[in-house]
């Protein structure tokens, strides 16, 4: 459904910054234009935009404040406590964004980058919460150029096609918005750029002074540097950028990227990663998808507050890995499996497609505010698989507020009916579910609750 014209208050409602760092939030609501904002409570050295939302400034002290948010139209006002929890952690529940790879590879340029900022306000997916708009491999001077990679100092050079990552920084954050990049520990990166590898703290100097968010930290050619594949070797890379981004007057999330190796789950947190790829590179087909999304069970214990498996941004929309683009192709029904899959494992959801190509169906599934929901609900916990049967796999979240998210997924090829049995799935034998994606009560059911899944489809539920 459409959201309604009255106000509504979306997105994370618990946010986390360290002491002392710029601060920015904007307060994603939806509502008839226009809307106005206000916040009571706000920790001393904050301010708020009141017309546009957002809050700034840097808050000395840590500790948690609980905010009160107010959304005012015409046709009335919302109000919800958001938590500012200033202290150590980042991404206290999966950052939302946009990252360039998935759609134009290497052939990513500022244009693009500014565009969907852009399109995150005229179309209003920043009204549901999707803040980051970052920059993948490609925006440094390529390895085998000639060119110098580095100024005298040192400094990382970007390419022709970034001009001023600083202006371009400036506008993404005036909008509101949140910038992140993408670097490599070795000398290159996957696509033969100009990588970090002993210059790391530079580079983060580099990043501060962009007003860089957010960090991807790809492997890549550190295999060349690696002596050889010990838990230590893999870890060493990630603890040296790590330290870098400690020394810098800036909060960067810190993203890891190097495909699972090493059950990385089991010690992104030590390294201080905020979420870390679980799979090697996803593609937009049913095989890569489903083969990624329904196997990220073993690590689910490891998912929390500030600290996320990623099996790898979404494949919807217009995508192609650049420069030429093609609809995903993924059937509607594999696409609403996707999204419900990735809430229910609240994954970091990145958009991966080119965002001025976005059609009224791709626009719905991603801001779709219940569906959204569960993916930043503020536990922070991942599904599990709790019943499989044939074809069909029930997956179960636990929320914040006692209750579950079910998603029963059909991976066969044909339609199927299921008597989906509440008491196989540990939840209580009369329950109210309601459908997540129609956002319409269902009712209340007693032990169990027949349903039809179209073939690669999902129903997703909430339980109460
Ligand atoms: C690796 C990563 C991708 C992307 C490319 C960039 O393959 O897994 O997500 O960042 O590198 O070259």
């Amino acid at each position: 459904p459409k959201p309604s014209d009255k106000p509504r208050i979306n997105g994370a409602k618990i946010y986390g910054q360290r002491p002392g760092k710029p601060f920015l939030y904007k307060i994603a609501a939806t509502g008839k234009e226009p809307l106005s904002y206000d916040a009571v409570n706000l920790p001393a050295g904050l301010k708020i935009d009141k017309k546009k939302g957002i809050i700034t400034g840097s808050v000395k002290d840590k500790g948690e404040y609980t905010v009160s948010v107010t959304v005012k139209n015409k046709l009335g006002s919302a109000k919800e406590n958001i938590k500012f929890a200033i202290g150590d952690l980042l991404a206290l529940t999966p950052p939302m964004g946009w990252n360039s790879w998935n759609c134009w590879g290497l052939a990513v340029d500022q244009e693009k980058v500014i565009a969907s900022a852009k399109v995150y306000i005229e179309k209003g997916l920043a009204k549901h919460g999707w803040t980051f708009i970052n920059i993948d491999d490609g925006w440094e001077i390529v390895g085998k150029s000639t060119a110098p990679k580095r100024d005298p100092q040192g400094n990382i050079l970007v390419n022709e096609k970034f001009p001023d990552m600083k202006a371009l920084g400036d506008s993404i954050h005036s909008m509101g918005l949140k910038f992140g990049i993408y670097s490599s520990p070795g000398p290159l990166t996957c696509g033969g750029y100009t990588a970090s590898y002993q210059y790391e703290l530079k580079d983060a100097m580099s990043y501060a002074s962009w007003g860089i968010d957010y960090l991807k930290y790809d492997w890549c050619s550190y295999d060349q540097i690696a002596k050889d594949t010990s838990l230590a070797e893999r870890m060493k890379p990630y603890f040296v950028m790590r330290d870098a981004l400690k020394q810098i007057d800036r909060d960067i999330v810190y993203s890891l990227c190097q495909y699972g190796m090493s059950n990385v789950w089991e010690w992104g947190e030590k390294v201080d990663g905020n979420l870390w790829r679980t799979t090697g590179d996803i593609t937009d087909t049913w095989e890569s998808m489903s083969g990624i999304g329904f196997s990220q069970i073993e690590n689910a214990k490891y998912a929390k507050p500030g600290r996320w498996n990623d099996p790898d941004m979404l494949v919807v929309g217009w995508v192609g890995w650049g420069p030429s683009l093609h609809p995903t192709k993924l059937t509607p029904d594999e696409q609403y499996t996707h999204i419900s899959l990735w809430s229910l494992l609240s994954a970091p959801l990145l958009i991966g497609c080119d965002l001025t190509r976005l059609d009224d169906f791709t626009l719905n599934l991603l801001t779709n505010d219940e569906v959204i929901g569960i993916d930043q609900d503020p536990l922070g916990s991942q599904a599990v698989p709790v019943i499989k049967k044939g074809n069909i796999q029930v997956w179960k979240k636990k929320l914040a507020d006692g209750n579950f998210a079910v998603g029963i997924f059909n991976l066969g090829n044909e339609t199927e009916t299921f008597t989906f049995d509440f008491t196989e799935a540990a939840l209580n034998g009369k329950s109210m579910l309601r459908d997540l994606w129609r956002q319409k009560d269902l009712g209340s059911f007693n032990g169990k609750y027949e349903c039809k899944i179209p073939s690669h489809g999902v129903i997703l539920l909430k339980v109460n």
